[in-house]
């Protein structure tokens, strides 16, 4: 990589019509490091994910994936990436080993490798046992874990993920984390994910942007962002503020900073 950044976003924006569902966004995350999007439902997470993807093209601003141009060098960013939708893909009336095959071919790794990679990547998901099982049958967190090792299979250097655990229960997603962490220990794989559980953030991520609206209204560490809260604050404290900013319409008048304000001074007030 000619950059040291996995991902460098720069003054991107994604216009439907007249409406910016991501407006300005710029960000840099280091390779190797695990980050996180988060924000209320229609913040833009998704829409920055398919932009990084090359899924969609930004209306303005440009960004590097892995050190490639996502507008000029597209299809060398499809080569180093792995994607994981918010909608599960796996297809049902195959066994994970045949959707493992499709994977491979589609991302052309030749023949005579698909064997060893996918049974690599089958084993590294805890999978390997249900190989030849019906996806039908399989429990959400078993699908989301095949589906990560569909992502793996060319060995990307950057994985997106966006909502990985949304509708799994708490044991599922502590599964799915599980092997994400090895994901970032054994291959060092840099992590973008999208997500509504702060716990995740902190279980996972180094770092993370909250977007509101289309913006970055803070980023930094979860530590940082915690203690800009306050001593009692939660990152789940800035995400239902934001929400329910949304619902009274009023969002703007109280931005994350005011919320960091405010949860400090009635800290001191005790
Ligand atoms: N193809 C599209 N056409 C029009 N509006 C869209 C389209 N995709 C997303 N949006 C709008 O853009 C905003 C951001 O959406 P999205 O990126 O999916 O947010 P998130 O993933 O944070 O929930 C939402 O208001 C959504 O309705
Ligand atoms: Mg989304």
């Amino acid at each position: 990589m000619n950059t040291p950044y996995a991902v460098e976003i720069d003054s991107i924006t994604k216009a439907y019509g007249a409406f910016k569902a991501v407006d300005n966004v710029s960000l840099k995350v280091n390779a190797g490091e695990s980050f996180a999007l988060i924000g209320p439902n229609g913040a833009g997470k998704s829409s920055i994910i398919k932009m990084l993807t090359t899924l969609s093209q930004p209306t303005s601003g440009s960004a590097k994936v892995a050190g490639f141009d996502i507008a000029t060098q597209s299809s060398d960013v499809r080569l180093n990436i792995g994607y994981i939708p918010q909608l599960l893909c796996a297809d049902g009336a195959l066994t994970a080993w045949e959707n493992l095959l499709l994977s491979a071919r589609l991302y052309r790794i030749p023949p005579s490798e698909h064997k060893d990679r996918i049974s690599e990547v089958l084993e590294a998901m805890n999978l390997a046992d249900v190989a030849q099982q019906s996806v039908r049958g399989f429990s959400g967190g078993m699908i989301r874990r095949l589906e990560i090792a569909q992502s793996m299979l060319h060995r990307p250097r950057v994985i997106f993920m966006d909502e990985p655990t949304v509708g799994l229960d708490p044991a599922a997603r502590n599964t799915v984390w599980k092997h994400v962490r090895r994901l970032q220990e054994e291959y060092k794989v840099t992590i973008i994910l999208t997500t509504h559980y702060m716990a995740e953030v902190e279980e996972l991520c180094g770092r993370l942007a909250i977007l509101h609206r289309g913006k970055i209204v803070g980023e930094g560490t979860p530590a940082a962002i915690k203690s800009d809260l306050g001593p009692q604050g939660t990152l789940d404290d800035i995400f239902e503020r934001l929400a329910r900013n949304d619902d009274e319409e009023k969002a703007g008048k109280e931005n994350y900073r005011d919320i960091g304000r405010n949860r400090r001074s009635l800290a001191k007030r005790g």
